[in-house]
């Protein structure tokens, strides 16, 4: 059976990496892994291989940034090649960036079947080009792998057959139990003691300016309470330098806002694993902090990822500001979330999914 997996972007690489290393004792299993390059900093991708142990690419596509429909173009004008070159049995995808979405139209479109890792979930919010990816991608596919016992209900409603689903669990959580140990906090001048740590790099929150200018007031105030360490995505700190002369240096001169290039994997987790509380609009890390029983807030007005609210750490406070400094007053009286990890987070999934496919075979 040959597998061809995508990936192109941070998200995709903590999920690929624990499902490579469990089919690679499948002596009857070959696999081929295609980087579309939608991420190629190497603080946003390369640190990542190194860290997850993922094997170089087979394939680099190196079609980098564009407006969605010119990246989407690309990866599929691009990929289609190898799919024709290749001749895999299954196309393998994850999440829900544009990589997806394009790598499993083309497959689709060749007679290839296609698997989708992290199938089923859902916003419910169109606005949000993820959200898009995810849709198109689930009815495109085979074969879907979910992370979370809502997902199926989903896909039901989109008339998806039940025989095409299976609830394997969270392969992002395969990889934080493989390196929790391995967490290493960065060397962040500055820092000693409490602290919150905060990603946020959502386009609704960040190329809207009266948003973006709302929650980094917030941000200004809570960090008066508790330094916030900030590794920050290069679109938001482009946004930032945008909307307020100074931009992110002013920001982090006149607040106890700690801003940092990106992290790795290993130094994210400890960041995580140690901070308060997290203030993200990641989906990552909402699940995440969910494993490792730290409280969440989410700038988010809904969320895919709902089990993290239910039954995890995870808040969400939307674009609400007071809504956010509240919580955090809640969080630092002692009242944060605890939290459960919901079933099927065990640091398995990936084990599961092998015995899926080996089992319906090429
Ligand atoms: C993408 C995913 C998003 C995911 C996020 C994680 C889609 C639709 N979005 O969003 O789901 O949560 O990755 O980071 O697929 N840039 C760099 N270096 C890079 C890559 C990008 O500087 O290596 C800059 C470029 O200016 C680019 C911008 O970041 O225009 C946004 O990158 P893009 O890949 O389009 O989307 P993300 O916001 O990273």
């Amino acid at each position: 059976m040959h597998l061809l997996h995508v990936v192109g972007a941070r998200p995709n690489f903590m999920k690929v990496a624990p499902v490579i290393r469990a089919f690679r004792s499948h002596s009857g299993v070959r696999q081929t892994l295609v980087h579309t390059g939608q991420h190629y900093d190497p603080n946003l991708s390369d640190i990542f291989f190194e860290q997850l142990e993922i094997p170089r690419p087979d394939v680099s596509l190196e079609v980098g940034s564009g407006s969605h429909a010119r990246q989407t173009a690309e990866i599929m004008l691009r990929f289609e090649e190898v799919v024709l070159e290749h001749g895999p049995d299954w196309v393998m995808v994850y999440g829900d960036i544009n990589s997806t979405v394009a790598a499993a139209l083309v497959a689709a479109k060749l007679g290839i079947k296609v698997a989708h890792v992290e199938a089923g979930l859902r916003s419910f919010d169109r606005t949000m080009p993820e959200e898009l990816n995810r849709l198109v991608t689930d009815q495109l596919s085979d074969l879907l792998l979910t992370s979370s016992p809502e997902a199926e209900g989903n896909l039901a409603r989109e008339g998806v057959p039940s025989e095409k689903i299976r609830y394997v669990g969270n392969v992002m959580i395969d990889t934080v139990r493989h390196l929790v140990e391995q967490a290493r906090m960065p060397d962040i001048p500055g820092l000693d003691g409490d602290y919150a740590l905060l990603t946020m790099h959502r386009p609704s929150n960040v190329d809207v300016p009266a948003t973006l200018r709302e929650i980094l007031a917030a941000l200004r105030d809570i960090s008066r309470k508790l330094p916030i360490v900030f590794p920050i995505h290069p679109r938001t700190k482009a946004r930032i330098d945008a909307l307020e002369s100074g931009g992110v240096r002013q920001l982090a001169s006149t607040s106890r806002v700690i801003v940092t290039d990106p992290v790795g994997y290993v130094e994210s987790l400890a960041l995580q694993k140690h901070a308060r509380f997290v203030i993200t609009d990641s989906g990552g890390l909402q699940e995440e902090t969910t494993a490792l029983g730290v409280p969440c807030l989410t700038i988010r007005e809904n969320t895919e990822r709902p089990i993290t609210a239910t039954e995890g750490t995870n808040t969400l406070v939307g674009t609400d500001m007071e809504l956010l400094r509240a919580e955090v007053d809640k969080i630092l009286a002692g009242k944060g979330k605890a939290g459960r990890v919901p079933d099927k987070w065990d640091g398995h999934a990936a084990e599961r999914i092998v015995d899926v496919m080996t089992t319906i075979g090429g």
